[in-house]
């Protein structure tokens, strides 16, 4: 197809907002009168709440209210049906359930003062010894709650009589998100109205749970996100300090905005849980998958059910005849675990592509060539076929441009210099999902357009792609297009999470343009109209000018609307996921190619080069699609060698709360990339054939990289992060 401006590698629409500091992000609204929250959060894993004495705080500067757990408010449970990322709403009653749970509120003038009085309130607990933080003791303790996720045929008895076989269990620790931006909430209410500007993925998600929280209808909240600094999954759901935001702007007839400091950020606003996962293959000699077992546990909190669908992913990404997945939960005295990005396949995929590559050493065949032998012609989970399936090139792809011909299969054997050179590959992967959106397109009287919806730009290229689409159906420029998101009075849109935004949205917008240009195209032709009389569906927009398809008439949106005294004219449109859906199966696919160097006499270890493969239907922007993979990769090192949350098991806390002890990658962690977006389009999955590509990317690059340090080292690390010490017993393999 013809286009001038979708898929162009264009920079951000938003960009000179954000560069020069006039984006305003939540924490950047400061309503008259605002006063500051902070919360005081337990120092004990497990008790209650015996008393709080707050005399000392209550007279302290600034300080203009304490709410806390024996005087709390009422709020409402949300139902299940609703998603939140703390199911017991904040204060419900005097129980400790986790380390950092929030048992009192200070609000004050100024942050710091609510945070120095925050440090005054006195609280008196009664502790309760039986916690637990440890993962490994709870499994071997107590029995894990079960959910059967299903499969095919019998693959146990299929597994012991396979002629290859894998065992293997995966460990991966709690992650943290570590957005840049803290989670804030300002709120404040307009009579009965409550208005909250908020670091939220998902505008409508927040209004409909504060709703139910409240015990108010949904059409007395408004929510608002026009910008985010990184969400990943941790601002997907309602968290406990948005909840207390409201309510102490409520209680106080003020604005107050609540910021949870970087601590906080660890405790009370989700992390990716703990799994352990176990995976069987069976295989025949020739390496064709027979049979396939997949089992993985991961925690949740007390105060939540969460569930980390690490197997799902099994079911389908590879042929194999017999498959049975099982997933099980256990509770600990920690937050709550939350989605981060790829939830599921992410982990997932680190046990997965760990034990095929097992698989491959135990065969002794070329790895590239085992999954190649795999790939999966249809949805065998689903029967159903894919819309498409690229996987087969991307392997074939990435490995290509590696140079993944000119690996030595033996462990150890490529060296340069004092480094051992270890190469490593895996598959990604990542189910295409579509959900519910509508958009508005206007055309205004000065000539311009001004799209909206109400859905969120995570940071991913929501305005920009948003602008491309209407460009490319108008021609007009960026400079003539306004994006309206992120805001609840806007039409309903999807929810910034899932990889779902772009191709849940593009296509209403699509849509949307078109019938705005439909009505334009009506006023030119009706009686009076400078093309009276000629039919409205001959029209088109070209260089931002209404335009007879065969070219012999031409008027601007400025001249056409002025003639017919209107101020705009607006299309409006839906798109949802339509019965395509039943009839095929979308998922995206890649491939990723590791390159590690391993100093044995330095101990020192890091990920060199990174070749990846990406196939996400068409690309809308290369620029904002490649951050996104980038971004992932990066986020991928920090999984396989940095990221971990430690607890302490004596007392419960989390002594990683902060970037010190929790380490994420910086640039120099960063490796030399090679990524490829092949840029098929995608055309049953919807209208220009975008599938999203938010998650993808960092799906098995951690098994990428501890494939490529077992063919350095001969150490098959199976559980995460992989630390120095676990390489170092191991001395030089080649020695
Ligand atoms: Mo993503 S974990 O759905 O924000």
């Amino acid at each position: 197809m013809e286009t001038n401006v979708l898929g162009k590698p264009l920079n951000r629409f938003e960009g000179r907002l954000k560069v020069t500091g006039a984006a305003r992000y939540a924490g950047d609204y400061r309503p008259k009168e605002l006063a500051f929250a902070f919360a005081a959060r337990s120092e004990i894993a497990a008790g209650e709440v015996l008393s709080v004495d707050a005399t000392e705080a209550e007279v302290a500067p600034g300080v203009l209210g304490i709410i806390h757990a024996l005087d709390s408010p009422e709020f409402f449970r949300c139902p299940e049906s609703v998603s939140v990322g703390e199911r017991r709403p904040p204060l419900e009653d005097k129980m400790i359930y986790y380390a950092g749970q929030i048992v009192a509120v200070v609000v004050a003038e100024t942050y710091a003062q609510a945070r120095w009085a925050a440090g005054l309130l006195k609280i008196k607990y009664r502790e309760d010894e039986r916690f637990s933080v440890d993962f490994e003791k709870a499994l071997e303790e107590r029995e894990a709650k079960v959910t059967d996720r299903g499969g095919r045929g019998d693959p146990g008895a299929i597994f012991d009589e396979s002629e290859a076989r894998v065992d293997a269990s995966y460990d991966s620790p709690v992650e943290s998100h570590c957005a840049m931006e803290l989670h804030v909430s300002t709120a404040w209410w307009e009579e009965k109205r409550l208005v909250v500007e908020d670091s939220t993925q998902h505008v409508l998600g927040q209004r409909e749970a504060l709703a139910r929280t409240f015990g108010m209808p949904e059409s007395d909240v408004e929510a608002r996100s026009r910008f985010i600094g990184g969400g990943f999954g941790s601002k997907l759901f309602l968290w406990p300090h948005c909840i207390l935001a409201a309510e102490a702007a409520r209680s106080l007839g003020r604005p107050v905005q609540f910021m949870l400091d970087r601590r906080a950020n660890f405790t009370t606003a989700g992390n990716r849980p703990f799994t352990k996962q176990r995976v069987r293959i069976g295989a025949d000699r020739d390496g064709r998958f027979r049979a396939l077992l997949h089992e993985a546990t991961n925690h949740t909190s007390l105060v939540h059910d969460y569930e980390e669908s690490c197997t799902d992913v099994s079911r389908s990404l590879y042929s194999c005849p017999d498959v049975a997945t099982i997933q099980r939960t256990i509770r600990l005295n920690t937050g709550s675990p939350t989605p981060m990005r790829g939830p599921g396949e992410t982990p997932g995929l680190w046990a997965l592509e760990s034990a095929i590559d097992e698989l491959a050493v135990e065969l002794g065949i070329d790895p590239l060539e085992l999954r190649l032998r795999n790939v999966a012609e249809r949805d065998e989970d689903r029967a159903l076929p894919w819309s498409s399936n690229l996987h087969g090139r991307c392997l074939k792809e990435a490995a290509k441009r590696f140079g993944w011909e000119r690996r030595n299969p033996q462990v150890g054997s490529m060296r340069e210099g004092e480094e051992l050179i270890g190469w490593g590959l895996a598959s990604a992967s990542w189910e295409a999902m579509r959900t519910e959106a509508n958009v508005s397109v206007e055309f205004l009287a000065n000539g311009s357009a001004r799209v909206a919806c109400a859905t969120q730009d995570i940071g991913t290229g929501t305005y920009t792609v948003f602008a491309q689409v209407v460009s490319e159906l108008t021609g007009l420029g960026f400079d003539n297009i306004e994006v309206l998101i992120g805001d609840t009075r806007l039409p309903k849109g999807p929810i910034s999470g899932g990889s779902m935004a772009t191709g849940s949205v593009v296509p209403a917008i699509a849509d949307a343009t078109d019938a705005a240009i439909l009505k334009l195209a009506k006023l030119a032709t009706t009686q009076g109209g400078p093309f009276a009389g000629r039919d409205p569906e001959g029209f088109v927009m070209r260089d931002g000018k209404l335009c007879s398809k065969d070219r012999s008439a031409r008027v601007g949106i400025s001249e056409l609307l002025e003639g017919a005294r209107q101020s705009y004219v607006k299309g409006e449109a839906t798109a949802q996921s339509g019965e395509e859906q039943e009839k095929y199966s979308f998922r995206s696919f890649g491939a990723h190619c590791v390159e590690v160097r391993w100093n044995p006499d330095r101990g020192r270890l890091r990920v060199a080069r990174v070749a990846s493969v990406i196939d996400a239907g068409r690309i809308i922007n290369h620029k904002t699609a490649s951050n996104q993979v980038y971004g992932s990769i990066v986020m991928g090192v920090g999984m396989a060698l940095l990221e971990r949350c430690v607890y302490d098991k004596r007392s419960g806390r989390l002594v990683t709360d902060n970037l010190a002890d929790y380490l994420v990658p910086v640039m120099t962690d960063a490796p030399e990339m090679d990524l490829v977006l092949l840029d098929e389009p995608d055309p049953r999955f919807g209208r220009f054939g975008a599938r999203g590509i938010g998650e993808i990317g960092l799906t098995g690059v951690a098994a990428a990289i501890a494939n490529a340090v077992y063919h350095a080292t001969g150490r098959r690390i199976r559980s995460l992060p992989i630390r120095l010490d676990s390489l170092l017993e191991s001395g030089d393999p080649s020695a």
